[in-house]
């Protein structure tokens, strides 16, 4: 494994204490990531895999549950019992207390979520437990606790709501919790914002960990301005941010963001506009913020589906989201012109960890009585992460 002291990085800047593993190069012992696949992984291109998966599935029937997110895979995608974004997929495991396996097919934060919301004679299972999310990762506990700290030597703490997206660990989520925050996904963050701003009566809130929808939802839809907002850089002393910035701010955004929806660019826009005349522009709000306001439209996976569903035949969209399901929306409505945001190939290469040989290798070792891939999280850690959890369910 590449140790961080290998790095060859610019004077100043501090490597992330959990640094990204090249995919499938070596393995971390302090977490899951990189780890190898327990059992007899299938060889990608066994004829018989799709036969596999079908004869495993048929002999777990209800005591599996399998849930695919949007970005799937097409071959992984046909064998989820029902897809959805992240916070779909967060009820529908709620609401399966019968199945005693929850076949995660998405990244690890969302199974960690699985599991909290889950029973304890419930198991949660990820196919490739190396299928992470770099946004996640770019918020660790440590950075948070050490963040909070400098909020409270600025005097905010106090009046400072922690909002967590449902892209963190679940330690981010205990954290947010313990200090009476709640998740948001990218479906609900204004009624998250509402609420804490409202109900909880917060005067500011730190938005962990994306920026990019901290900011969209702040601005284009809190009212708030740009101004309003501040960037805590945890790589940077005091998060870069002076105490009187922090003072004045009403969002403190933490410095993350999503790999595949920054890819984004604002001449992409420009580019589709002048290729296709009257298309529609239509992006998620992990894209920056410059790209979702030269957007015709934002909204999360499903809403984004919904909307390509619902426009008259003939429509021609361009899609700022994961390439998975932009390949799935152009397929599903052959009357309308669905194309891709971005000239480059933008996929979620750890959503894309999980293919058929994962989910056969997860199937059959369940259908044989060996469980692979469980995801628990510690039960302090759940419990706090719970609170937070079910605070986002029962936002309005
Ligand atoms: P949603 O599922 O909330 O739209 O989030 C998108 C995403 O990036 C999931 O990893
Ligand atoms: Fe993480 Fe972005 Fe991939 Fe979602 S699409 S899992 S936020 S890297």
């Amino acid at each position: 494994m590449t140790s961080v002291e290998d790095l060859d990085l610019p004077a100043g800047v501090s490597p992330t204490p959990l640094a990204l593993l090249l995919l499938g190069r070596g393995s971390d012992p302090d977490s899951e990531r990189g780890v190898d696949c327990p059992g007899g992984l299938p060889d990608a291109s066994d004829p018989s895999l799709v036969e596999r998966a079908r004869a495993a599935r048929a002999a777990l029937g209800d005591r599996a549950f399998v849930l695919g997110h949007h970005y799937q895979r097409a071959e992984v995608i046909e064998f989820a019992d029902v897809t959805g974004d992240s916070f779909k997929l967060a009820q529908q495991a709620a609401a399966r207390p019968d199945a005693e396996f929850i076949v995660f097919c998405g990244v690890h934060f969302m199974a960690e979520s699985a599991d909290i919301l889950t029973s304890d004679r419930q198991q949660v299972v990820l196919p490739d437990l190396a299928a992470g999310c770099s946004m996640a990762d770019m918020a660790t506990f440590d950075q948070v606790e050490d963040a909070w700290d400098v909020l409270a030597d600025a005097g905010v703490a106090d009046v400072t709501v922690p909002v967590t997206y449902m892209n963190s660990s679940a330690a981010i989520k205990g954290f947010t919790g313990r200090h009476g925050g709640t998740v948001c996904t990218s479906s609900n963050a204004r009624r998250a914002l509402e609420w804490a701003y409202g109900d909880r009566g917060a005067e500011k809130v730190l938005f962990l960990p994306d920026q990019h929808l901290g900011r969209n939802t702040a601005v284009l839809e809190m009212g708030m301005s740009l101004a309003d907002c501040v960037l805590f850089d945890p790589h940077k002393p005091g998060g870069g941010v002076t105490p009187e910035a922090l003072r004045k701010a009403r969002m403190i955004l933490w410095r993350g963001h999503c790999s595949v929806h920054g890819r984004f660019r604002l001449d992409a826009v420009a580019d589709v506009r002048a290729r296709i005349p009257g298309v529609q522009v239509i992006v998620h709000p992990e894209c920056r913020h410059e790209v979702v306001t030269a957007a015709d439209q934002v909204g999360s996976t499903e809403y984004i589906i919904r909307a390509v569903e619902a426009a008259p035949p003939g429509t021609a969209f361009a899609v700022g989201t994961e390439l998975n399901l932009v390949q799935r929306l152009a397929k599903r409505h052959p009357d309308k012109q669905v194309v891709f945001l971005e000239k480059t190939v933008c996929y979620c290469s750890t959503m894309n960890r999980i293919d058929l040989p994962h989910l056969v290798m997860t199937l059959e070792s369940l259908a044989a009585g060996q469980v692979v891939n469980r995801i628990t999280v510690e039960p302090e850690t759940a419990r706090y992460a719970r609170a937070a959890l079910d605070q986002m369910l029962a936002l309005p």
